[in-house]
């Protein structure tokens, strides 16, 4: 199955390469900045029809369609047909494609395809993650050591007053900080050592749910900001490291 999940999100990459953004259409979603363009849309549509010709018996969850209840013991896709849309939209050549395979609270396969850098990251439950079909582990740098990386929350700006003071903290105790507008990738820099520590306050199952699996069998760490285990089935907090950074995170936050 790994096979024909791969090819599609190739596709769905091949779809983003060739949208004209000249004449996108671009609508404003739940806030100012919160957007949805045509092609948001077409690579949805497209994973739905594909992934349902792949497993038929599952359910599809989907940004662009919304969160929906899902039942426990049901396989479900969870999808972000362009994570970094606003990325996308400005041309800044940093978005990706993600697939999660999920059934109940498990995460049995996750994809994540950035089509600007052709780079395709991907993980099933047990057996470690890759980037283009090398094993790749998270970094065994201290905090202290490593480059952190955060997103905004961009669409809850109540969140904003904490994420940035967590962020000049972190600016102060590590290297230095990112953010660079795709929660999956983040994550997936963080499951290849790119980045040390990755965290966000207000995300949802289809901007993690793929890059969770990669990071963890990446050797990587994850969990709500609240110390929970991490689920999928709604907006949550999130904050994932190698190890060392990871524990280096917890003293400073606690
Ligand atoms: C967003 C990106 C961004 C993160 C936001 C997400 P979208 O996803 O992952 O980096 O800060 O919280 O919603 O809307 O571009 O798919
Ligand atoms: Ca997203
Ligand atoms: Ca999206």
């Amino acid at each position: 199955m790994m096979e024909r999940l791969m090819a599609i999100i190739k596709k769905a990459g091949g779809m983003i390469l060739a949208a004209d953004l000249e004449h996108a259409d671009v609508e404003v979603k739940s806030t100012r900045g919160d957007l949805r363009t045509n092609y948001d849309t077409a690579v949805e549509e497209f994973l739905r029809r594909e992934l349902a010709l792949v497993l038929p018996e599952a359910q599809f969850i989907g940004e662009e369609s919304g969160l929906q209840k899902r039942e426990a013991d049901k396989y479900c896709f969870i999808v972000d047909p362009i994570d970094g849309t606003a990325n996308f939209t400005w041309d800044y050549h940093h978005s990706a494609v993600s697939i999660a395979l999920a059934k109940g609270e498990r995460i049995l396969a996750g994809l994540v395809y950035n089509p600007y850098l052709d780079e395709l990251f991907h993980a099933r439950a047990g057996e470690g993650a890759y980037l283009n079909g090398r094993l790749i582990q998270v970094s065994q740098r201290s905090l202290r050591d490593g480059l952190i990386c955060f997103g905004t929350s961009p669409y809850d700006k109540t969140k904003a007053a904490a994420t940035f003071s967590l962020a000049r903290l972190l600016y102060e105790k590590s290297l230095d900080v990112r953010r660079s507008g795709s929660a999956a990738l983040d994550l997936c820099y963080v499951a290849c050592g790119r980045c040390d520590l990755f965290y966000e306050m207000s995300l949802y199952p289809w901007d993690y749910a793929a890059a969770a699996l990669i990071v963890t069998e990446a050797g990587g760490m994850l969990a709500t900001m609240e110390g929970e285990e991490l689920r999928f089935s709604d907006r949550t907090t999130l904050v994932a490291g190698g190890p060392p950074a990871f524990r280096d995170f917890w003293e400073l936050y606690i």
